[in-house]
């Protein structure tokens, strides 16, 4: 992971950036003599897939179900309280509604394993770390340690017999960090929302209307493609917030923070813009409400831009398109929970009393 992609650097995004408006507005020039989205337009995009696979990790029923269950449960935080459907609400677009106090934007988990990394800054590799990693982050189920968790899941039957059958050909024990980071992670390797841009794509002329496509048409013009293109319409790569133009009063330091390389300050991830009139608000720290704004912001910093109103209302109607169809309440639903065993509710109290040493509690 040393080594830095090209397009890492700023001058050459900069540079990159005004290609891609170059080349996005001939394409233009052909479609709008004929009235139509070009090939070339499109080609920026894909639809999604159906899941999204990994090979380290196959996506299984038993592992699904197992991810499902302790996407739901609470007994995983520390307060006890906390599932990670708390702040990723599968019924809400996968973000939160209203309770968030930490210091970074809540991101959706909607189609987010396609991303290059986890977390606004890609701490993560990828979903499946990230999972292992949620347990102990102080932003997410804040436990003292994997232990605590582990021991939690040990005094819970019902888990201990999930794992052995979502994990019955390894070496290793079934209940480990791993697999729990494996089981999550096949759970959200499932939670895909295709909707109509995804028809379009297909070839669905009527899925998108008349100013949804001149919405579209703007987009790929003004250089919004360079990056946030693919299926996830983003998370593809890691960029400066205000490339172009400075962004005023940042205070979060983006993936300076992991590399300490002065080229990585005010770098994040480039966010997928799939569901993103759901999503709000919006960047990393969440300091912007509404969808307008953040569009008429990121084309005067990130490409140096002025769109005036009615320009940024074209390009936030077709962003709506991108909302998709959430699955189905037998994914995302929340299921039966395995009950507590003998020791669960003393393990439990004794870490919410801030008696756990790191050490299983006997
Ligand atoms: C208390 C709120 C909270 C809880 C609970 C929580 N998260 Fe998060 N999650 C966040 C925040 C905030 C971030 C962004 C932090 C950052 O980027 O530094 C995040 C980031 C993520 C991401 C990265 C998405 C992306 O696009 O980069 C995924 C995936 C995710 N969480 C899944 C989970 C899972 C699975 C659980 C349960 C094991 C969980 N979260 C529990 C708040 C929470
Ligand atoms: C040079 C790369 C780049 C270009 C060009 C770019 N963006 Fe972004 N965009 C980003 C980055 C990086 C972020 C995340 C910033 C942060 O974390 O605070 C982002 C965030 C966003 C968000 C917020 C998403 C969320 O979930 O919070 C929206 C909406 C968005 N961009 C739309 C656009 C539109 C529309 C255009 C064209 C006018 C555009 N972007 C051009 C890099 C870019």
């Amino acid at each position: 992971m040393k080594t830095r992609p090209w397009f890492s650097s700023s001058q050459a995004i900069a540079a990159f950036v005004r290609l891609v408006i170059f080349s996005a507005a001939m394409a233009g020039v052909a479609s709008a003599e004929e009235g139509a989205i070009s090939k070339e337009m499109l080609s920026y995009f894909a639809p999604l897939p159906g899941e999204m696979p990994a090979e380290s990790n196959p996506i299984t029923e038993e592992k699904v179900a197992l991810g499902r269950s302790l996407y739901f449960d609470p007994r995983l935080s520390l307060d006890g309280k906390t599932s990670c459907n708390s702040c990723h609400v599968l019924d809400a677009y996968g973000v939160e509604s209203g309770r968030n106090k930490m210091k970074r934007n809540v991101p959706t988990v909607y189609n987010a394993a396609l991303h290059v990394g986890q977390y606004w800054d890609g701490r993560a590799a990828d979903v499946e770390e990230h999972a292992k990693r949620a347990v102990v982050d102080s932003a997410e189920l804040a436990m003292p340690d994997i232990d605590a968790m582990l021991e939690v899941l040990n005094s819970i039957p019902g888990y201990v017999e999930a794992f052995a059958s979502a994990f019955p050909d390894n070496e290793e024990p079934p209940m480990s960090l791993d697999h729990f980071g494996k089981a999550v992670g096949a759970f959200e390797r499932k939670l895909v929302t295709p909707g109509r841009f995804d028809q379009f794509l297909g070839g669905d002329e009527a899925a998108l209307t008349a100013r949804e496509k001149a919405g579209l048409v703007e987009f790929v013009q003004v250089g919004c493609v360079a990056c946030h293109s693919g299926q996830a319409l983003g998370g593809k790569l890691y960029q400066k917030l205000g490339l172009v133009r400075p962004w005023p009063q940042l205070k979060d330091n983006g993936r300076f923070g992991l590399t300490g390389e002065e080229a990585d300050r005010f770098v994040f991830k480039v966010p997928g813009l799939r569901n993103v009139a759901k999503t709000a608000p919006y960047l990393h720290d969440g300091s912007i409400k509404s969808l307008e704004q953040t569009v008429e912001w990121m084309a005067w910093h990130e490409i140096g831009q002025y769109l005036d109103p009615s320009r940024v209302r074209s390009i936030v109607a077709f962003l709506a398109t991108l909302t998709g169809e959430l699955p189905p309440q037998e994914l995302i639903g929340k299921p039966e929970l395995p009950a507590d065993g003998a020791t669960t509710a003393g393990i439990l109290a004794n870490l919410q009393a801030g008696a756990w040493g790191g050490k299983p509690v006997q």
